[in-house]
């Protein structure tokens, strides 16, 4: 056991030390906490069994007011007819899922799919943007996990939802030295956005490979590592028979959530409607929706005390059919998967945000023009895994700012730091700081407005591997 801790910590500072050029990426992606309240009910969940009905129907009498916002009587864009166009044909209000699924992923109009989201123009900017040096240190637990998997000559990388690329681009970058491990690698990129997987295309240095005069599909190579690339609409399309490794991050709070509101009657479901001034607007449903199962489920595993302070509670039925898929595949094929999120160790009440220019908006104002996003609930999570499959394991969640710290990120600096300009020195200082600190940076010296903010608590990692490969690195 002392063997192998020594032998991944000498393999995170071996790659770690690796000098690769500094580059400058800058500012992050930043939410608020969500608010709970403390309103006692302990009887909520015999409540729901009772409710046998799942049709829908509306008490618009019972409005939940959502903040103001304004809507100029401008015409409606194609999502915003969409959206109406369903809400009527279907002559009742649609579920905040239903909702966020359209807004970000809808095939036409939705939020990722015609554009580059990221970065100082676009809305926000995530972990990979910030540095390099974030990339690399998934590079460093995923190859400690193909070490631990007993170095398989052919493995499947797959990242959930990899935006621009950059986090991939970075680790195979940072591994490239290594190259039995990254001669091992088929990259699948599981992403739905047209725009995004020709950006992704781009920033992995793709080239269409010989295919050696057979008459078969060309493969696609990434030149960084010599590395096959594949692209995906869903996890359940990447080829299974190969050991696994799969890396989410901020893939998850993007997964459409449902939410519950404590009412009179019980807790009723969140929907949104069309005012008569032709404005989205929130209302409750009266009686149980099919999402109600789920909230039935997730209350069941959180303990009584923890339900009785929430008058608001989000559930994710995605992500807990996601998590059971992740565990099924890593129990079959091997392997292990790395979920980085911002989020909560146990239920969620009330998380939901629209980011739009890197400020936050109102949810129902110009929907399709704003970034939709939820804390993850990772108690859910291990759940999920714990109910899908005994082969595996789930460790976690450990903070962002332990777990980049244990991997070595401080050693990755310091070599960063060693050989580059005052300029990339500065970048490289504040891109550690946004990785690993918490709350604002102690020395900025620029406006207030702009200080960097830690994320490194705010952000949890958690690992599920097969148990076969034992306590993931930095989990131990
Ligand atoms: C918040 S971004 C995170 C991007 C990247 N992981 C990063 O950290 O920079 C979410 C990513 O997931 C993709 N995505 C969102 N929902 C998806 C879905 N249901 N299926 C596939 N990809 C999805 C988006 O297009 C985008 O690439």
């Amino acid at each position: 056991m002392l063997g192998r801790l020594l032998r991944q910590a000498s393999a995170a500072r071996r790659f770690a030390e690796s000098a690769i050029p500094a580059l400058s990426r800058c500012s992050l992606r930043s939410y608020s906490s969500s608010t709970e309240s403390q309103v006692p009910n302990s009887t909520f969940v015999e409540h729901l069994e009772d409710q046998a009905a799942t049709t829908i129907s509306i008490d618009r009498s019972g409005l939940y007011n959502p903040p103001e916002h304004s809507h100029e009587p401008t015409s409606d864009s194609e999502l915003v007819k969409h959206l109406k166009g369903i809400i009527k044909f279907r002559g009742g209000p649609i579920s905040v899922a239903e909702y966020m699924e359209e807004v970000l992923t809808n095939p036409k109009a939705g939020y990722y799919i015609n554009r580059d989201v990221f970065g100082a123009e676009g809305d926000f900017i995530t972990s990979p943007e910030v540095s390099q040096m974030f990339g690399e240190m998934i590079g460093v637990w995923a190859m400690c996990l193909w070490e631990q998997m007993g170095q398989p000559s052919r493995v499947n990388l797959v990242e959930l939802g990899p935006g621009r690329g950059t986090l991939m681009a970075d680790l195979l970058r940072g591994a490239s030295k290594f190259k039995k491990f990254t001669d091992s690698l088929h990259l699948h990129m599981v992403e739905c956005s047209p725009t995004l997987q020709n950006l992704q295309h781009c920033n992995l240095k793709c080239t269409e490979g010989d295919n050696n005069g057979e008459n078969i599909e060309k493969r696609t190579i990434s030149t960084i590592a010599g590395t096959p690339v594949s692209w995906h609409a869903t996890l359940e399309q990447v080829p299974s028979g190969l050991p696994t490794i799969i890396i989410a991050h901020e893939f998850f709070d993007a997964l459409p959530i449902h939410q519950f509101q404590r009412a009179s009657h019980g807790w009723s479901e969140k929907m949104i409607d069309v005012a008569e001034d032709s404005l989205f607007r929130f209302v409750l449903s009266p009686r149980p929706t099919p999402a109600t199962l789920y909230l039935m489920k997730r209350c069941k595993w959180a303990v009584p005390e923890e339900i009785e302070k929430l008058d608001q509670i989000e559930v994710c039925p995605k992500a807990m059919d996601l998590t059971h898929t992740i565990a099924q595949r890593i129990s079959l094929d091997g392997g292990g998967a790395l979920i980085i999120d911002y989020g909560l160790n146990g239920v969620v009440s009330d998380s939901l945000q629209a980011i739009r220019k890197h400020k936050f908006v109102n949810l129902l104002d110009s929907p399709g023009t704003a970034d939709l996003s939820a804390y993850v609930d990772f108690a859910s999570i291990r759940h999920s895994v714990e109910e899908a499959s005994d082969d595996v394991s789930v460790h976690g969640p450990i903070t962002q700012s332990q777990f980049l710290g244990s991997l070595g990120i401080n050693f990755r600096v310091e070599a960063l730091l060693q050989n580059c300009t005052d300029e990339q020195a500065e970048s490289l200082r504040t891109g550690y700081w946004r990785l690993v600190g918490e709350g604002e940076a102690p020395f900025w010296e620029g406006p207030d407005e702009e200080a960097p903010i830690g994320m490194g608590t705010r952000y949890l990692a958690m690992a599920i591997v097969n148990k076969k490969q034992g306590v993931p690195v930095p989990f131990q």
